[in-house]
C-alpha cells in the first residue's frame, strides 16, 4: 500500500486530541507513515519573547539569521520532541529528525528578499527508510540544509510535498480549518484554475496560499491523492484510512478538468 505523508500544522499541534496520534499509529499498522510538521504559532511566541516581530510574505516567513535561530530551536527542538512525546503517550513509536539529518532536504535560498527561506532542490530519503525499516514513524521538522552548509527555513507544506514526491505516497495536510473555505463553506474538490482564481481574489490568503500551492504541485507531480483536512475533527485519519476523507480533495482528474 502507498505510504501516507501527513503534514501536521503548527497551528494544531498543542491542541490535537490524543486520538489523532493513536489513529496515526493504527494507520501505521497498515502502511508506511511519515509525519512532517510546521510550527507557526510556537515560533511566533518565541520570537515575541525576543521582541522580534513576525513578518510574512505570501504566507512565507521572512527569515533573518536571528529568526532562523529561533525557527531551528523551536521547530527542530522543542516542538519536534513534543510531537514525538504525543506519539509516545499513545504507545506509537516515533523518532524526530530535521531535514538536515542524513541530508534529507537539500535546499537553496528561494528569494533573497525572504532571507533564509529554503527551496527544496534534492530529497535524500534514506534516513526515512532507515527509520521506517526499524519500525519508527519519522517526525520531520522542515529545516533544510543550504548549499553552504547553513540551516534554511522551509515552509512545512512545501517540505511535505517534496517528501511525498520522493516516496510516492498520499499527502494529507492536517490543519486548523475544515478545508479550503469559500463563503464559510468547505470546497470538497478544488481544481487548478479555481484555486488560482481564489488566491488572486483573496479568498485564499495567508498560510492557505503555500498549502494550496503545495497541493497543486503534488497533483501535478503525479501524487494521486492530496487532502487538506481538519486535524481537530475526531476520526479524520481513520476516515482517510477507509477512503472516506473529509475536507478538500485535490486529485489529478479534477485538476486537469
Ligand atoms: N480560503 C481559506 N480557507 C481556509 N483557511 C484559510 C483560507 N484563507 C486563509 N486561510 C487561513 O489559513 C490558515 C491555515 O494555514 P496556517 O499556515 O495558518 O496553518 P498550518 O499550515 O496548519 O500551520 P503551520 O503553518 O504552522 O504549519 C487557516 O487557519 C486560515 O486562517
Ligand atoms: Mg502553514
Amino acid at each position: 500500500m502507498k505510504p501516507a505523508i501527513i503534514k501536521i500544522g503548527g497551528s494544531t499541534i498543542s491542541q490535537l486530541p490524543s486520538t489523532f496520534y493513536r489513529d496515526i499509529g493504527e494507520l501505521y499498522e497498515t502502511r508506511q507513515v511519515v509525519v512532517v510538521h510546521g510550527g507557526g504559532p510556537a515560533i511566533n511566541e518565541s520570537l515575541a519573547k525576543q521582541q522580534i516581530k513576525p513578518d510574512f510574505h505570501q504566507g512565507l516567513r521572512v527569515t533573518s539569521s536571528a529568526v532562523m535561530k529561533v525557527v531551528e530551536e523551536v521547530l527542530a527542538g522543542s516542538l519536534n520532541k513534543a510531537l514525538v512525546r504525543h506519539f509516545s503517550d499513545q504507545n506509537v513509536k516515533a523518532a524526530g529528525i530535521s531535514g538536515q539529518d542524513g541530508q534529507l532536504l537539500k535546499a537553496r535560498i528561494l528569494n533573497e528578499k525572504l532571507g533564509l527561506v529554503g527551496d527544496v532542490k534534492e530529497v535524500n530519503p534514506s534516513v526515512i527508510h532507515a527509520l521506517l525499516n526499524a519500525g519508527f514513524i519519522p517526525v520531520i521538522a522542515p529545516v533544510g540544509l543550504g548549499e553552504h552548509g547553513e540551516a534554511l527555513n522551509i515552509n512545512a507544506d512545501h517540505a511535505a510535498v517534496h517528501i511525498a514526491k520522493s516516496l510516492g505516497g498520499d499527502l494529507i495536510f492536517a490543519t486548523d480549518v475544515p478545508g479550503v473555505m469559500k463563503h464559510n463553506h468547505v470546497l470538497t474538490h478544488l481544481s487548478h484554475d479555481e484555486a488560482k482564481d481564489l488566491i488572486k481574489d483573496g479568498t485564499i490568503s495567508g498560510g492557505m496560499i503555500p498549502k494550496v500551492e503545495a497541493a497543486l504541485h503534488a497533483v501535478q507531480s503525479g501524487i494521486e491523492q492530496t487532502f487538506i483536512l481538519n486535524g481537530f475533527e475526531t476520526g479524520v485519519i481513520t476516515a482517510y484510512q477507509h477512503n472516506r476523507s473529509t475536507g478538500t480533495t485535490f486529485s489529478k482528474k479534477v485538476v486537469q478538468s
